[in-house]
């Protein structure tokens, strides 16, 4: 038969072996993995492969840059730069000084490591700030990079016209996206392999990224000189701006 106070000491014990088994229920939202350290995780791994196996898209894309614009001086603006990869990579083979603008705090604090790991501190500077309104003064950038940022822009045709406002006359840009070549792709697939990291072929994100017919977006801002760059040697699409 059981006592009163034994019956307690019960509840007590079942109390406690049910925190301990829940890590603690009230606790629940300090120990849950929320969806922010799942998309910090994911930024970790971006951030690993943009600089490891990922980089030589980045260095490829920057020789594309330098071929295409001609612009080795002056001031880059790197828009959406992340942790500053493809900006990073045409300083290895350019004059330019750079900026790195972000909407994410956390992408630009990637970015500032790489500039100090790269030793370019007095070429480099991050911007927080959304694309569509610029802090910058008119004509006072040479050169505007981009590289997977502009399908999460939620108006393009007002960021692009910022970004033309911003650019000084003889400026271009060079804004879109591409993985390289299907060479390049199945080198860093079969180096993925290797490392037993295949699903992480540029993971995240996918699902937020708009696809949009950007032709009609440049005609309908006005820009007088542009061109969109399709197919190639490398799949994907850049946008190639004269002022
Ligand atoms: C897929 S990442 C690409 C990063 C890097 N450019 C690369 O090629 O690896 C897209 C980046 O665009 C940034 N971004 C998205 N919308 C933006 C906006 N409106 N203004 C500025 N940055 C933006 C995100 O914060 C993110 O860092």
């Amino acid at each position: 038969m059981m006592t009163k106070s034994s019956l307690r000491r019960l509840a007590a014990c079942a109390s406690v072996v049910l925190i301990l088994s829940t890590g603690g229920m009230g606790f629940a939202n300090e120990n849950a993995v929320q969806d922010k350290d799942i998309r910090k995780a994911n930024a970790s791994r971006y951030d690993e492969m943009a600089r490891g196996v990922n980089a030589p898209i980045y260095d490829y894309y920057a020789r594309r840059i330098k071929a295409k614009t001609g612009i080795t001086k002056g001031v880059c603006l790197d828009a959406g730069s992340g942790g500053g990869y493809l900006g990073l990579a045409l300083a290895r083979i350019t004059d330019l000084t750079f900026i790195f603008l972000d909407i994410s705090q956390n992408a630009l604090s990637k970015a500032k490591e790489h500039i100090v790991e790269d030793g370019l501190q007095k070429r480099a500077r991050t911007l927080l700030a959304d694309v569509h309104s610029i802090p910058l003064p008119d004509g006072s950038v040479d050169l505007v990079i981009s590289r997977g940022s502009i399908h999460f822009w939620k108006d393009p045709g007002v960021a692009l016209k910022e970004i033309y406002r911003i650019l000084a006359p003889g400026g271009m840009t060079y804004i879109g996206g591409g993985k390289g070549t299907p060479e390049m792709q199945a080198q860093i697939r079969a180096r993925l392999k290797e490392m037993g990291r295949e699903k992480e072929w540029f993971r995240g994100g996918a699902g937020q990224r708009v696809q949009r017919d950007y032709d009609a977006i440049l005609k309908a801002t006005g820009i007088p000189n542009y061109e969109v760059i399709t197919g190639g040697e490398a799949p994907g699409f850049w946008i190639v701006i004269k002022k």
